[in-house]
């Protein structure tokens, strides 16, 4: 399966992605993620990404549509993979379509992640994360068993710089001028399912799964 997943910070895109990326065999690949290793490993690519991260701003299409066009070459995303926080514009949806031809495929389905603005700011700054594997804690919804700690490594969890109410701000101002119109972009290719992304973790796996079978 060719997936994407679309939706606000906090949605629970990285919530889900694992769950059915486990179900399917496929590979996850979350642009946010990505961008935050590289900058943690301070890259040429992670230095030209922190500055519109720390301010909750996209960074430019060219940065992204590299990297995802580089892990899709990886062997084990030629059974599929799930584009979690890509594309976020129309140009890189744009972008997209054209390296999929060229690889003979297309997409499948893409989930919206349909929310209100107004609960994500609980969500968001009660996140915390392992920031080797990405794993995502709520301090609230989805506690580790100690706190502060990894379930499996035991490794510390840390918050993201980008997840305070400030920076959330800005991060929803950009995807509802930037992202949204990438959701009618698939709702007119008839690819596209609107998912409840309020409601408990669990029921959302559900209608996720639904979606997909
Ligand atoms: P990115 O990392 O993609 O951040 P985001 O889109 O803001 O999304 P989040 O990771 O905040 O939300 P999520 O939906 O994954 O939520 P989660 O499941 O963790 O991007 C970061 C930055 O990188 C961007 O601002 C931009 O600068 C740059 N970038 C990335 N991609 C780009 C692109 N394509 N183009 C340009 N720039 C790009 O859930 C959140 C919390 O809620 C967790 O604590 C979780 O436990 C909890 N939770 C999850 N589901 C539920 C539920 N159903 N009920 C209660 N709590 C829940
Ligand atoms: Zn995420």
């Amino acid at each position: 399966k060719r997936l994407i997943f679309i939706g606000p910070p906090g949605s629970g895109k990285g919530t889900q992605s694992p769950i059915v990326k486990d179900e399917y065999c496929l590979c996850h690949l979350s642009t946010g993620d990505m961008l935050r290793a590289a900058v943690a490993s301070k890259t040429p690519l992670g230095l030209k990404a922190k500055e519109a991260m720390d301010k909750g701003a996209l960074v430019t299409d060219e940065l992204v549509v590299g990297i995802i066009d580089e892990a899709m070459n990886k062997p084990k995303c030629q059974k599929g993979f799930i584009l979690d926080g890509f594309p976020r514009t129309v140009a890189q949806a744009e972008k997209l379509d054209e390296m999929l031809k060229k690889r003979g495929t297309g997409i499948d389905k893409v989930l919206n992640f349909a929310i209100d603005d107004s609960v994500l700011e609980e969500r968001i700054t009660g996140r915390w994360i392992h920031p080797s594997s990405g794993r995502s804690y709520h301090t609230k919804f989805a506690p580790p068993k100690t706190p502060g700690v990894d379930d499996i490594t035991g490794e510390p969890l840390i918050q993201r710089k980008d997840d305070n109410a400030e920076v959330l701000r800005s991060r929803l101002a950009a995807f509802h001028s930037q992202t949204e119109p990438v959701i009618d972009y698939y709702a007119k290719k008839s690819v596209l399912t609107n998912i409840k992304a309020e409601k408990p973790p669990k029921e959302v796996t559900s209608e996720v799964q639904k979606a997909l079978s």
